[in-house]
Formats: C-alpha cells, structure tokens, sequence
C-alpha cells in the first residue's frame, strides 16, 4: 500500500514535494478517524506527499509499512505506534538509512532516545488523572464504597498504561474508591460492549465505569441499558477523548464527564515534518492541549465541534 506512482520518494522523481511515510494504527474508533483526516488534510495544505499506510492494529503490520518507507527512500517517517515496546531493530534500520522519525500520538519505551527527532502528542498520565480526580470530587460525600470498573485501551499502548496509571494515582487516596474489575476492551464500541456485558454479570453493583475512550464507553451504553440500568445515572461514566458521539452521549447526561484527547495533530506534524527535513532543531516533545468536559460544557461546545 501506499506506493504513488508520481514521485517514488528520495530524489528520483525529480520533484521537490517533500515525501512523508506515514503508519496508522487502524481505524479502530472515532478518535482515530478524525486523525487520519486532520493527517492527510494537513498534508494536502502543506504540499507533503503522503504514503499513508493503516496497520489495522497489529505491530507487524506497522514493522512492515515502515520497512516499506524505507526501501521507498521516503524524506520522513512518522508513525503512531500500536504498542510501546518492541521497535528498536526497525528504528535503527531507519536510523542506518539516514531517514528522520517522528513518534505521533503514541510513543516507544526505548531507551535510545536518538532513535526518533521528537514525539508529538497528549500526556496521557494526565488525561487519566484528570478523570480520577473528577471522581474524587464527585463521591466526596459518598459514605459507602464505590465499585469502578475500567475498560482499558489496546494492551501495551500508551494510552492504556498511561491513563491506567494516572487513574489509580488519583483516586489512590480514597480507599472508598476501588477499581473491581479491569479488561481491555480494545478502544473498540464491539469490545467495550462486550467486556461491559461481562463486568455487569460478574459484578452486582456497579457505580462507576471509566472508559479509556469513548468508543469502548459507547458500546458499554448498550450492555448497561439491556442489562436494565440507567447510563449516567446508575452508573456514572467518564471516558476519554471528546469525538462528536462521545460529546452528544455527554450532552445527553448518559455520560458524566469526558477527558479531551486531541487528534488534530496533522498541522503541527507537518511543520515538524518540514524542520526535521530542512535540518532545523526540534524539541524532543510537543504536547498537545486538550481540556475536560462536564454535561453542561459539552452542550455549550457540541455545536461547533468540528470532529
Ligand atoms: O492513542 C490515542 C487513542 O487511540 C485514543 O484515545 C483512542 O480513541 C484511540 O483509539
């Protein structure tokens, strides 16, 4: 995939368009969606060739898309990695080609930090935090115990451990406050309805449920409703994100709170995309600003929401 049959990338075809190889993860929610479009809109308006690739949430697809760019002698490579570990072979080989690498959205645990130019994205430790501290406010008059359940991104993303940590480190001061059950629901609405469907068997009374995004808190809205249980009322749900059918479910009080996570990282990808290219110096980390939602904040900003 990906491979245009204008410019082959490098200097072959004789055209000055800077190349870009650019590796999604999938098209697994709506925040994604809205990244691919913000990447390819952004790419359009800055004159970027893209060669766009869609690793439908598998590592190995990622590994070989990036492969690809580089036997392609594209300019820059960016990519949004599916999991934190495991990239060190393929970002030296990058590395050795002389081909600059800009982490998108998600980054790599590696410890050789000269492996990539720069990381841009959300800090999703914060998102987390800014979710369980929500909480904390919420049930500060709650007497009895309050029984969490957690639907967690893909396994080994950073979103996942990121938001999973900063969660629990927020609401770790509040003994009331007890996650009970934690699964993985994929970031997709059939994965966080199904996990939901099993949360709400195994677990009698259920207060709380934090979403890592707002996909998986979608699909949990149809378990919770056929298991008979008012969303948003019975149980109180915080998701993550702000895509439009997360902020309506929002203004519609089905769900409580939601913490922004921008995908509208294609402009400012592609002006690190022209300075890696051009030689200039970048900062090592571009962090994206996002703010929280209430029920009444999403109602006032539904309206104009572009995604
Ligand atoms: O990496 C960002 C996360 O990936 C988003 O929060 C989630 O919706 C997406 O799938």
């Amino acid at each position: 995939s990906g491979c245009g049959n204008s410019d082959t990338g490098g200097d072959a075809g004789g055209t000055d368009k800077i190349v870009l190889g650019f590796s999604q993860v999938g098209a697994e929610s709506g925040w994604r969606t809205a990244n691919t479009n913000s990447i390819k809109e952004a790419a359009g308006a800055a004159g970027i060739e893209l060669k766009f690739d869609d690793a439908q949430q598998k590592q190995e697809n990622q590994i070989k898309a990036i492969r690809n760019f580089i036997q392609q002698k594209v300019d820059v490579i960016a990519f949004s990695p599916v999991v934190e570990s495991g990239w060190d072979t393929v970002l030296k080989e990058a590395r050795d080609a002389k081909i600059p690498v800009i982490l998108t959205d998600r980054s790599v645990d590696s410890a050789d930090k000269t492996l990539y130019q720069t990381f841009i994205g959300s800090d999703f430790v914060k998102e987390g935090r800014l979710s369980g501290e929500w909480l904390v406010e919420q049930t500060r008059s709650a007497t009895g115990p309050v029984n969490i359940v957690e639907l967690q991104g893909t396994t080994g993303s950073a979103p996942a451990n990121d938001r999973r940590k900063g969660f629990a480190e927020a609401i770790a001061a509040n003994p009331n406050l007890k996650v009970v059950a934690s699964q993985s629901g994929d970031f997709t609405r059939a994965g966080g309805k199904q996990v939901m469907e099993q949360f709400l068997k195994a677990n009698p009374k259920i207060d709380v449920l934090f979403a890592h995004n707002d996909d998986m808190g979608l699909g949990a809205l149809e378990a919770i409703t056929a298991a008979g249980k008012v969303p948003g009322k019975d149980i109180t749900i915080i998701t993550i994100d702000a895509v439009k059918d997360g902020m309506q479910a929002l203004a519609d009080g089905k769900f409580n709170f939601i913490a922004e996570c921008s995908p509208l990282l294609g402009p400012q990808l592609m002006d690190l995309v022209k300075k890696v290219h051009a030689g200039e110096s970048v900062p090592t980390r571009v962090e994206t600003e996002e703010t929280t939602f209430t029920v009444e904040q999403a109602k006032a900003a539904l309206p104009t929401r572009k995604y």
